[in-house]
């Protein structure tokens, strides 16, 4: 390997490290997959996260009762079947993951 291709080498290692770093909450619900109905700020059929952190309105404990089913839903009731298997999928995560999920989730205050 020339010195030159080291040096694009150790630029896209970087890059990637910086990266995964940067991401810090997203990762637990990319890997949920909440993505494909909830969107950070169009709301049609799903909430939105602006809706949710507004919603819930900072409120932490009340969105982490919520994820682990301990607490009904306040916005869409109607509508509260389609979480019903994304629910089985928070209550299963660990302290940790829920505290990072609620904390991305959380942080979409509208601007
Ligand atoms: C299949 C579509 C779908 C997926 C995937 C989905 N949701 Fe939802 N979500 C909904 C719908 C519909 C509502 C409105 C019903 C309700 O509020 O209970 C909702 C409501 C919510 C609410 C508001 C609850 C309340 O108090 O009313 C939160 C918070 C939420 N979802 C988070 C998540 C998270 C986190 C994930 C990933 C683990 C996820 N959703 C995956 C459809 C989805």
């Amino acid at each position: 390997m020339t010195r030159y291709h080291g040096m694009i080498l150790s630029a896209i290692l970087f890059f990637c490290a910086f990266n995964a770093a940067g991401a810090d909450e997203k990762p637990v619900y990319k890997a949920l997959n909440c993505g494909i109905c909830h969107k950070a700020d169009t709301g049609k059929t799903y909430p939105s996260l602006i809706e949710i952190t507004k919603a819930y309105n900072g409120d932490k404990d009340m969105l982490i009762k919520y994820f682990q089913g301990k607490s009904e839903p306040i916005m869409n009731i109607e509508k509260a079947k389609s979480m019903e298997k994304y629910l089985e999928k928070t209550k299963a995560l660990s302290e940790d993951e829920l505290n990072s999920l609620v904390e991305f989730i959380l942080s979409h205050e509208e601007e």
